[in-house]
């Protein structure tokens, strides 16, 4: 299907964009269990980074399997594909100048080695919120582990399907040792520097 595609090259660049914008464009990517707190800190995250001006914008499993994946299950290869089209968007959007802010479970090591390869590996920051599967249930806030626990849902992630913890990730969350204000704080931090411009 390939084969008879051929790009055309357009004459604003990314690097025009990013230029106009006044900052880098990048992924943040948030990876962890249903519950885990992705979702609340990279809305701080991206409150924080929206009061200085910076262009952003958040992908989010819950909205995004309403919409554009909607025709995707929790199967492996379904969830494989989930990320990948993800990650597919995300590039477009890093391309259009923006920093964008991505929580998913993502729980295949493989999958988010493939956002990697897709956004490259320079605009790419994986963010692990370590909660532990004992504490997400605790919180259940949208009562799925209750139903998993009942056999009402099938692979759930920690439950019946597996989680791939990262091993190296470029920051990690401890929700039970940190409040969702301080690790928003910590990221901000750490991506100030990526947000410069830098003299290509
Ligand atoms: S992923 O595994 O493909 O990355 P994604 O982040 O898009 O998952 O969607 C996860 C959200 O779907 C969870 O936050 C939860 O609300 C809901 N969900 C429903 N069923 C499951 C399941 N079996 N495993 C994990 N999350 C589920």
């Amino acid at each position: 299907m390939k084969d008879n595609i051929t790009p055309h090259n357009y004459q604003i660049s990314v690097r025009d964009r990013r230029e106009r914008n006044g900052h880098n464009s990048f992924l943040l990517w948030f990876t962890g269990l249903s519950g885990s707190g992705k979702s609340t800190i990279a809305n701080v995250v991206e409150q924080k980074l929206f009061k200085e001006g910076i262009k952003t914008y958040t992908l989010d499993g819950d909205n995004m399997r309403k919409g554009i994946n909607g025709d995707l299950t929790f199967s492996p290869e379904d969830r494989t594909e989930n990320i990948r089209r993800i990650a597919e968007v995300a590039n477009l959007m890093i391309d259009a100048g923006l920093v964008i802010l991505a929580a998913f479970v993502s729980p295949y090591k493989k999958d988010r080695e493939n956002i990697r390869s897709i956004v490259k590996d320079v605009n790419f920051v994986e963010i692990f919120v370590n909660t532990s599967v004992e504490e997400c249930e605790r919180r259940d806030v949208k009562g799925l582990y209750k139903k998993a626990r009942a056999g009402e849902i099938k692979n759930m992630t920690g439950i019946s399907a597996p989680y791939e913890a990262p091993e190296n990730p470029d920051i990690e969350i401890r929700t039970e040792n940190e409040s969702v204000e301080s690790a928003a704080q910590r990221i901000a931090e750490y991506i100030t520097p990526k947000l410069k411009l830098n003299d290509e």
